[in-house]
């Protein structure tokens, strides 16, 4: 299973890197102004500073949501750096899009995805990655993980290749929940990763080796 971790702050995307388990990063136009990245030139030139400071894919999405612009915004993302994912909308356009950089051989990954079939078209079009977004759903009393089931389901029942990247991700569980689910990839917030480490007899334990160390030397 690969790590993303779901930020624009850079502070936070070397944090991750440094823990040695980080994979790669997602961002999307609200993480981004979150960190007051404004401006086209700062926003492409931030996507640079995320891709030397990883080794991983890093998603950059389109603001567009015509076909045309989406090719246009989407093409000089990609030439940015090797490292960078298209993000498209799950939207018509963002389909004929996505279809467009599968056969030129550009990486992406189709964003805001609630549902089985979205995930379905993602694949047809030839998506890399497909982000359904958990805790969004759960936030309206609808279970996430199960959307992640039914398209393992369906992608297993048919070899497709893109990847299952469960997006909003916002605590632990959730982390371990995908992974049990058999998602590709998760992205989510540092702290989502670094709650995997956490057990009180992991604790208790070590305190227990390094008093007992102490009596002896
Ligand atoms: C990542 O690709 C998504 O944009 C992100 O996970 C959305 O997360 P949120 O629902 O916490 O905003």
């Amino acid at each position: 299973m690969k790590f993303f971790i779901d930020t624009a702050n850079l502070a936070q995307i070397k944090e991750a890197q440094e823990l040695g388990v980080l994979d790669g990063v997602t961002t999307n136009p609200s993480l981004m102004a979150k960190e007051g990245i404004t401006g086209h030139d700062n926003i492409l030139k931030h996507y640079v500073d995320i891709c030397n400071i990883v080794e991983g894919d890093v998603s950059a999405e389109v603001i567009a949501t015509d076909f045309e612009g989406m090719v246009r915004e989407g093409e000089a993302l990609a030439e940015l750096h090797e490292q960078i994912v298209v993000k498209l909308p799950m939207i018509k356009d963002g389909i004929k899009a996505c279809k467009y950089f599968s056969n030129k051989g550009i990486r992406t990954n189709v964003t805001l995805v609630f549902s089985p079939g979205q995930a379905l078209l993602a694949a047809k079009a030839g998506a890399t990655y497909v982000s359904p977004f958990i805790g969004r759903l759960d936030d309206i009393s609808t279970d996430g993980l199960n959307l992640i089931a039914e398209i393992r389901h369906i992608y297993d029942n048919y070899a497709f290749e893109t990847q299952i990247l469960a997006a909003s991700v916002r605590h632990t569980m959730h982390v371990i929940d995908c992974a049990k689910l058999g998602a590709d990839v998760m992205t989510g917030p540092l702290s989502s990763i670094e709650g995997l480490l956490k057990h009180p007899l992991t604790d208790s334990g070590l305190a227990k080796f390094l008093e007992d160390y102490q009596k002896g030397n």
